[in-house]
């Protein structure tokens, strides 16, 4: 692991723009779990029947129940971690311009990143289905299930559910940066849903070189990615701002 975190120092010091797309791993080490994999949400619950439009919309009280509560206490509680403290850094040192995220917990934001494209949606605000009207998450009153909007429209969380496009103008500009890009830091993601999985493919297509940090291999490694640094995202992005403070 040594030689590969000099590896992307080095490649980071080198590089003028780099990108990062994260996903739930990032967050792991902040309390919330990731969807698959050992322990992920999708373990207990099938995502069919709590995260896809139409379950919500045949039922919005039993996705409230499940889906916006047990999220609503995590991510209420959930801080930054190294992890996402290590793109701060590489922020600071003007070498990450922008972060695409997965992820609606907004910690990126928490920790300092001033440019994060929210691929998903987020889960701070939930919004009419009626009326399009906004909420804060943590101002909503979750005693009446499914909460309503002041026009008697039911709540919906902020964030892409299966079944829905993909917001455009995230994915527009993920387009873009990922294309401009020169190195692409992939965090935390299983790299298997679709299309934001098509970034770090778009970014080596336009010549970028893409580093995945990940404990486990996925359809990337070996593929698209240039070498997978095989850890958690705390650790890993410590050592490499470490490594680049030695050069
Ligand atoms: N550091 C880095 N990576 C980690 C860590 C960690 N501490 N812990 C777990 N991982 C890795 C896992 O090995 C896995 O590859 O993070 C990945 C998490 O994968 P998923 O749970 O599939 O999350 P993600 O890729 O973000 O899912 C994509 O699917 O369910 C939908 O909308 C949801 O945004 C989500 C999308």
């Amino acid at each position: 692991m040594h030689d590969l975190i000099k590896q992307a120092a080095e490649d980071l010091v080198a590089a003028k723009y780099v990108v990062a797309l994260t996903g739930a791993g990032i967050s792991t080490e902040s309390g919330i779990p990731p969807f698959r994999g050992k322990g992920g949400l999708w373990e207990r619950f099938d995502p069919m029947e709590i995260a896809h439009i139409d379950a919500f919309m045949k039922d919005p009280a039993k996705v409230w129940n499940i889906l916006v509560k047990e999220m609503k206490e995590i991510v209420d509680q959930a801080q930054p971690n190294d992890g996402h403290n290590g793109l701060v850094k590489l922020e600071k040192m003007n070498k990450l311009q922008t972060v695409i995220t997965q992820n609606i917990d907004g910690l990126h934001q928490a920790a300092g990143n001033t440019d994060v494209i929210e691929f998903h949606g987020n889960f701070a605000w939930q919004r009419c289905m009626d009326c399009s009207k906004k909420y804060e998450t943590r101002e909503v009153d979750v005693s009446e299930i499914p909460p309503r909007c002041d026009c008697g429209g039911i709540l919906r969380p902020n964030a892409v559910l299966f079944g829905e496009m993909i917001p455009s103008g995230a994915l527009w500009r993920s387009r873009q940066v990922a294309t401009d890009c020169d190195l692409m830091l992939v965090v935390g993601t299983s790299a298997v849903v679709q299309p934001a999985a098509l970034m770090p493919v778009i970014a080596k297509q336009t010549g970028a070189k893409v580093v995945e940090i990940n404990p486990e291999r996925t359809p990337l490694t070996g593929e698209i990615s240039d070498y997978l640094i095989k850890g958690k995202a705390g650790d890993v992005m410590n050592r490499i701002i470490e490594e680049m403070g030695k050069k």
